[in-house]
């Protein structure tokens, strides 16, 4: 492989702004990241156009401060990269022209990276991973199985017919009152609840390594509904929260991990891979370590590569030739490549 050996990373493409530096695409020399979490809140989703805003009073302040952390200059770069897709657009252009006028000041390369390369790319961070493997992409806008079978050729198995998990889990935790975006703090209850106190549907797909998530998330919204009316206004006992949010979980894993083991079984893959935000889960991340001892290799990022980050962009600008310079976000089909 003759990539660059140290990248600094930009990452914009949602609510998150982060700067990364990377060594040969496996260690982290420094990541950053500036969160809007305060900024969106209080409107329960991400506004495109003020997180576009925040991203660009934050830009600098992460490239400062990732130089910083790794004791470094922009000259000591090989090359820069940045999210280029997809993602939102206002925000994708804060992170990918700092970056290029990043790389035309230092004159270095510049390397555009797709989004959904680099959290499957996190799975190479501080490990030694390589190809082929399968990897269960699950964020909150893309739920997909994904084929990886040499640096340069991904294919997608299958993929969400509707809403994608943490969208669900975004959507039910709303619905819940547990704020957003709710994955982790829904994960946190179903650690104390009963899984079996609500049994909800596993959904049947067409073909046979998609998903359908939006069945469940509407036999959620009911359940809880149902369940919390007795108490009007007063707050619910954390216990229904618990259960219900055990429920959820157990269901979401179990058709995530079902569909997963059949498809590794026909592909004869015995590398199994996590990545996007919901790989952060508790319940998920459990299933995928029990599967160690049936002959599988389990490879999971740390939790701070599971959420947007810059140092899965940093590594997937080294690994993967498949880079995109464009803002164009379609080119990681479900087809071949
Ligand atoms: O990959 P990501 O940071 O952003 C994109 O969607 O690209 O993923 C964010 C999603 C949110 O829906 C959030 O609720 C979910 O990841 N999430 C979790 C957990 N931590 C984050 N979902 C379930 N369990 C968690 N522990
Ligand atoms: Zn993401």
């Amino acid at each position: 492989m003759t990539s660059p050996s140290l990248i600094l990373a930009l990452e914009s493409s949602c609510d998150d702004t982060a700067c990364a530096i990377v060594r040969n695409g496996r260690e982290v020399l420094a990541s950053v990241i500036d969160s809007q979490f305060d900024v969106h809140e209080r409107y329960g989703g991400v506004i495109p156009e003020l997180a576009a805003r925040a991203h660009v009073l934050s830009a600098n302040t992460v490239v400062e401060k990732a130089l910083e952390q790794a004791g470094l200059t922009l000259n000591d770069m090989d090359a820069i990269a940045a999210t280029m897709g997809p993602g939102l657009i206002g925000s994708l252009l804060v992170g990918a022209n700092t970056a290029k006028t990043l790389s035309l000041i230092a004159n270095k390369p510049f390397i555009g990276v797709h989004h959904l390369y680099a959290h499957v790319a996190s799975n190479y961070l501080e490990s030694d991973l390589e190809p082929p493997f399968l990897c269960l992409l699950v964020s909150g806008g893309h739920t997909q199985l994904i084929h990886v079978s040499d640096w340069d050729r991904m294919e997608i198995i299958g993929e969400t017919l509707d809403d994608a998990v943490g969208e669900v889990y975004d959507k039910v935790a709303r619905e819940m009152g547990l704020g957003f975006p709710g994955g982790a703090v829904l994960d946190k209850l179903a650690q104390d609840g009963d899984a079996k106190r609500f049994p909800f549907p596993v959904a049947k797909t067409k073909l046979p390594f998609d998903y359908s998530f939006s069945g469940l998330k509407t036999a959620a919204l009911r359940a809880w509904r149902d369940a919390s009316a007795d108490y009007g206004n007063d707050p619910v006992p954390r216990d229904l929260l618990c259960d219900m949010a055990a429920s959820f979980q157990a269901t979401v894993v179990k058709t995530l991990m079902r569909k997963l083991l059949k498809c590794a079984d026909e592909k004869g893959v015995k590398t199994l891979t996590l990545a996007g935000g919901v790989s952060a889960n508790s319940a998920l991340r459990q299933a995928f370590v029990e599967l160690a001892p049936q002959g599988f290799r389990i490879q999971i990022p740390k939790f701070a590569y599971c959420t947007d980050n810059a140092a899965m962009v940093g590594a997937c600008a080294y690994f993967n030739p498949l880079n995109v310079n464009t803002l164009e976000s379609d080119v990681f089909s479900r087809s071949p490549l």
